[in-house]
């Protein structure tokens, strides 16, 4: 394992934002900087030997800076839509910024992806470990509690990537973290319809026309969200007609089996992702309209890349039935996903 560090920039403020880089010995080449702990590039040969970018990302931190649609960010303190920005904590309602007149997303402009992350690079011959820790103070965008949360990358030599979230509060809050990295295997040169996929789920989240969750779960069997065999997207009609953004129940019986498996037949390239999560939002890249140009001046297109959001469902802390992201102070707050790329000949 091959790791380097460069500044990438520096904020307004003057603070230095660094850039790490790795080079797996089975190829994978990956780029993480400290400012909302971004995967900013993911870059890996195809079965004839073509070397492409997979990830969205720009080159230079002066795009990051800028809102952006949270490419290959951190996402908090909550991945996902809360209802009203309304946020129940005991016998208290925090009001949370609205993105829309509907809801509270993803930290909305002030989120985890725009907060520089302390960092802490270490490395052997096989694996690097990147530690990025936040403090993130008590009403910090109105969310309750002093929080002292870590990602920790770790990058293995064979195109592995785990990230571990781990933190602590002092007052309870509501926390639900992920990664909003997008993807194509293809290098850009087609939009994902032409991907095949998997999702280990048997339910989705029901959504209403304002894409907050009904409090139901739906049965995927026999619609257009049956993904339990690898679907070529195109065939579901994804992306011409229906767009994927939605929350996936992932099956609790899975072990060491994927939560998602994502495959390009041309290229033989796949990503499997891993989860402790009990959901996945997955997102076909719908608000992409062709006005962000990246690295190797790709341009991203509507449905040009997609996103697999391992968190718990979208208006938890307003869905009695859903599984708890509230945080208890002495409680320990543990979060973890795998990402594995490999090329099939
Ligand atoms: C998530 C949401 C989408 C969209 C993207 C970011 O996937 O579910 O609706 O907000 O993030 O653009």
């Amino acid at each position: 394992m091959q790791c380097k560090e460069r500044e990438f920039g520096r904020l307004t403020d003057g603070r230095s934002v660094r850039l790490f880089s790795f080079e797996c010995s089975d190829g994978m080449q990956l780029e993480i900087t400290n400012y909302g702990g971004i995967i900013t590039s993911v870059r890996l040969s195809d079965k004839n030997g073509i070397f492409d970018e997979l990830c969205c990302g720009f080159p230079d931190l002066s795009n990051y800076l800028k809102p952006h649609p949270y490419f290959g960010a951190l996402v908090g303190r909550y991945a996902g839509r809360i209802g009203g920005g309304r946020l129940p904590v005991g016998d208290e309602v925090y009001q949370l910024q609205l993105h829309d007149r509907h809801c509270h997303l993803h930290g909305v402009n002030t989120g985890f992806h725009t907060r520089l992350w302390s960092a802490l690079l270490e490395s052997d011959d096989t694996k690097a470990v990147l530690k990025l820790t936040y403090m993130s103070p008590h009403l910090e965008e109105n969310y309750p509690g002093n929080l002292n949360v870590t990602a920790t990358y770790t990058i293995f030599d064979n195109n592995r990537i785990d990230l571990c979230f781990e933190a602590e509060t002092d007052r309870p809050t509501h926390l639900n973290l992920t990664n909003h990295a997008y993807f194509n295997l293809n290098g850009f040169r087609s939009s994902v319809g032409d991907h095949w996929l998997k999702v280990d789920a048997d339910q989705v989240v029901e959504l209403n026309e304002a894409m907050l969750p009904t409090g139901m779960l739906k049965p995927v069997k026999g619609s257009i969200f049956d993904f339990s065999e690898l679907i070529l997207l195109s065939s579901r009609l994804v992306p011409q007609t229906h767009e994927l953004d939605h929350c996936f129940v992932l099956n609790q019986s899975r072990k060491d089996t994927p939560a998602v498996e994502l495959f390009h037949n041309e290229t033989g390239r796949s990503l499997k992702v891993y989860t402790d999560q009990p959901g996945v939002q997955v997102y076909s890249g719908n608000f992409l309209d062709g006005s962000l140009t990246g690295n190797d001046s790709k341009t991203y297109h509507k449905h040009g890349a997609i996103c697999f959001e391992t968190q718990h469902f979208a208006d938890s802390p307003n869905q009695p039935s859903f599984p708890s992201t509230l945080l208890q102070p002495g409680q320990a707050f543990r979060a973890s996903t795998t990402y594995l790329f490999e090329v099939r000949s």
